[in-house]
């Protein structure tokens, strides 16, 4: 057992994150191994795989920005530092090279992975430091009938090596992602576990920044605060930047800017999730936080959450993200006929895509917009996780009555796919108009229990 500092928590420097046998939070060893297991039994044979971590990016000369690593390097080997190639093949099982020490960096930086904790820790079956793959890896490439890499985290070590260029010649590189996300796809027991505890952080947070959002009435306020409930309970960081969109801001889709104070009367629409070791969150609510819903706005939020209810009672096995979205399209543009938005065909075709220019949902897990290259007519199988987000966007300039414009809609939820049907992983969080209402005119805006509220909520 390695009682030293590895630069990442193990079980035995943080006992209070993770139990023996788990290489990170939640995730065994034996995990790990499966997972290697299978990735190799979906690659051809005699293929070699070959995974680098993501690449630390700099902010300015000597200052980096926050690291977030790459997520099928992770998924593979449970090493969180930047600096490591890792390989693997039906042949060698997994070698990973690890970065060169370097006092001068752990100076600076602090202790990292190397060799012995790729061994110890990680559970490689070979392991060497970086400055030894020139001699080793061009061999094994050789030996190898295919070549797979994550061709979006490549790295020049191995990329400019004559033996890599080579084997691109031969037509033998080809990308690992369509491997590694068959295998994220399906999420297992002890990732649907981080799921469902990231979504209810996420959920605890979204619930105390709403509740005091009539008094901090400011986007970015609003942010700062969600993160810091999120952090507050246990999460590691953000997983992607909150959109916090007010007025007319809440119809720009990946909002970022959230510099404006927040008017009486406008809605804000919060797009936010967390990450907690490694696995992601992702929700969305819109309400009025200085006053109540208009009935323009009442009437678009009635249309919206609408569809995301009728779209979350699709999700079961065997359907597809495509077919729910093709559901979503057929009840918005009815919703917006109705409403007086949309008129004969002639505007449908030109303006529905502009009040709605998303897809209702995505994979969710890892990464945000998880899997990326399972494509959304695949149906949906007990284990994957979506999320279903119908929106509407509604120009400051487009062509409707005034009390329409620049109102900016979406109720996200995420959604886990069991063997009957799903199970909406945000539930906890209020959606109705009327537990809205009741949430902001709750106490006088102070801090709330949160259990007490999921309760009356759920
Ligand atoms: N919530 C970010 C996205 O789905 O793109
Ligand atoms: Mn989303």
């Amino acid at each position: 057992m390695n009682h030293f500092d590895i630069g990442q928590p193990t079980s035995v420097t943080h006992p209070q994150l993770l139990k023996e046998g788990e290489i990170t939070p939640g995730i065994t060893s034996d995990e790990y191994l499966s997972r290697r297991k299978k990735l190799l039994e979906l690659l051809p044979e005699r293929s070699l795989a070959i995974i680098a971590s993501a690449s630390v990016k700099m902010m300015t000369d000597v200052v980096p920005y926050p690291f977030r690593q790459d997520a099928d390097y992770l998924y593979i080997t449970g090493c969180q530092q930047p600096g490591g190639i890792a390989v693997l093949s039906g042949e060698c099982g997994l070698c990973m090279f690890m970065p060169d020490p370097n006092p001068q960096e752990v100076t600076w930086q602090g202790p990292i992975a190397g060799v012995n904790a790729a061994l110890g820790t990680f559970k490689a079956d070979k392991a060497f430091p970086l400055h030894r793959m020139d001699a080793i890896l061009p061999e094994m490439i050789g030996r190898a009938s295919k070549l797979f890499h994550n061709v979006k985290t490549a790295l020049p070590a191995y990329t400019d090596m004559e033996a890599f260029r080579r084997a691109i010649c031969n037509d033998k590189v080809k990308d690992l992602s369509r491997y590694t996300h068959e295998i994220r796809w399906i999420k297992s027991p002890s990732e649907l576990n981080l799921m469902r505890q990231s979504a209810s952080i996420a959920c605890q947070a979204l619930l105390q920044t709403m509740s005091i959002s009539k008094t901090i009435p400011d986007e970015n306020m609003l942010s700062a605060r969600f993160e810091y409930e999120c952090k507050m309970r246990g999460a590691q960081r953000m997983a992607f930047n909150p959109v916090v969109g007010s007025g007319a801001n809440g119809s720009v889709i990946h909002y970022s800017r959230n510099d404006k104070k927040i008017k009486a009367g406008d809605l804000v629409l919060m797009d936010v999730g967390c990450e907690l070791h490694g696995y992601l969150s992702d929700l969305t609510r819109t309400w009025p936080p200085c006053g109540s819903f208009s009935s323009a706005q009442e009437e678009l939020y009635d249309l919206i959450l609408r569809t995301n209810k009728d779209c979350v009672k699709l999700c079961k096995p065997g359907v597809s993200i495509q077919q729910i979205h093709n559901y979503s399209v057929e009840m918005l543009r009815r919703g917006l006929i109705e409403i007086g938005l949309l008129k004969d065909d002639r505007s449908i075709s030109l303006h529905y895509h502009q009040l709605n220019p998303t897809a209702i949902g995505h994979y969710l897990g890892m990464d945000v917009h998880d899997c990326s290259t399972i494509r959304n007519d695949r149906p949906l199988e007990q284990g994957v996780v979506i999320t279903i987000e119908p929106g509407v966007y509604i120009p400051s300039s487009f062509d409707a009555p005034d009390r329409y414009r620049g109102i900016g809609i979406r109720i996200e939820d995420e959604v886990l796919i069991t063997e009957s049907g799903h199970e909406v992983l945000t539930g906890s969080m209020p959606k109705e108009i009327q537990h809205i209402n009741s949430l902001l005119s709750y106490g006088d805006g102070s801090v709330v229990d949160t259990h007490d509220l999921r309760t009356a909520f759920s």
